[in-house]
């Protein structure tokens, strides 16, 4: 039996709780949350033993899933590798890079799983582009998001942009070249909708908007690339693809018109999306790269990357304002 300990059983938590009960040979051993009156809540709803002391359940379990606030992310994360435990935090990463340069060392040294939670990989609508080649030169993107006091320690960067940033980050096998970038704190201390330009050394760009302050929802990636056009929906979980001559294709609607380089057919895909639970299939990996001796789908290194790039970008602002 895999032995989980949760750290933070907050709004998402509770989601983990939920999703870890699901998943087959698990066993929850114990959650630690520092606020008290939702700890009892939690413990009476759950069934769940909590524990007042973090370091007497990190010595029950084979791995901890850190569902805690970002600031708290590197101190709870330091003291389960420090014990050899296998680590699943959520995204961000850590809150600094210094933190995250920390990490990075102290999980290659531990030699235990670690996985960043980067949910959006899981996110049906971009799994349904599995055995695509994508190969993007101009990506657009949009996140917005109502206003909620929750997520606002940090910036709209960190709390939504990241998501993004990442999903570009493992589609672009480049460099980032260059970064402009504009935010501003509208309701909270942090940014809270930014723009932000980034380019790669191989010539592509990415164009991303972010907002927590939005009348309307919408997380929405758009990839252009060689006869190519690629939509993804992450919230109405819809995925498109347009491009030229595609014959043979499931779901594939067809039309030809007239170019310049002569007759064009144009086909319309829409690939089956899978009716899943994002969180589910990231725990549910998490736990399988740990039986399996195998790679987490989103490493250490992952969450750096996209860490960085979000601080770039973080510094752009700052330096704007
Ligand atoms: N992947 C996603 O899409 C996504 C979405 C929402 C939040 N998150 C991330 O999840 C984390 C938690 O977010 P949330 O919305 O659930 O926040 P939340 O404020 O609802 O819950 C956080 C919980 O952690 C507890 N906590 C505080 N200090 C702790 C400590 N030292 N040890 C253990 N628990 C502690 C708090 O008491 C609270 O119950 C954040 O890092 C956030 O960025 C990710």
């Amino acid at each position: 039996m895999f032995r989980i300990a949760v750290f933070g059983v907050g709004h998402l938590g509770k989601f983990h709780l939920n999703n870890w009960k699901e998943i087959e040979d698990v066993k929850i051993v114990g959650f630690y949350d520092p606020d008290e009156n939702n700890a009892k809540q939690v413990n009476e709803k759950y069934g769940i033993p909590h524990f007042n002391n973090p370091e007497e359940l990190l010595d029950e379990c084979d791995a901890v899933d850190i569902v805690a606030p970002t600031i708290k992310h590197f101190e709870l994360c330091s003291l389960a590798l420090r014990k050899g435990k296998h680590v699943f935090v959520e995204k961000p990463l850590a809150n600094t890079m210094d933190e995250a340069r920390a990490l990075v060392k102290l999980a290659k040294e531990s030699n235990v799983k670690f996985q960043v939670g980067h949910v959006e990989r899981f996110n049906p609508a971009f799994m349904a582009l599995n055995g695509n080649i994508l190969q993007p030169m101009f990506i657009e993107v949009h996140r917005l998001a109502q206003f909620n006091p929750r997520g606002t320690d940090v910036s709209v960067i960190l709390d939504l942009m990241i998501h993004d940033i990442d999903i570009i980050l493992s589609l672009v096998k480049s460099n980032v070249s260059h970064i402009s970038a504009n935010g501003v704190a509208v309701m909270s201390n942090t940014p809270d909708i930014a723009n932000v330009r980034i380019e790669f050394d191989n010539g592509c760009v990415a164009n991303l908007t972010s907002s927590r302050i939005s009348m309307k929802k919408m997380r929405k990636m758009r990839l252009f690339q060689k006869d190519a056009y690629i939509s993804i929906d992450f919230l109405n979980k819809k995925t498109e693809i347009i491009r030229l001559d595609a014959p043979g294709d499931k779901n594939v609607f067809t039309f030809d018109i007239d170019t310049n380089n002569g007759k064009k057919t144009i086909a319309i895909a829409h690939p089956d999306v899978q009716d899943s639970n994002a969180i589910k299939m990231e725990l549910e990996a998490f736990k399988n790269s740990i039986i399996n001796n195998q790679v987490t789908p989103v490493t250490v290194f992952d969450g750096f990357s996209a860490m960085e790039v979000a601080h770039q970008i973080l510094n752009k602002i700052n330096s704007n304002q």
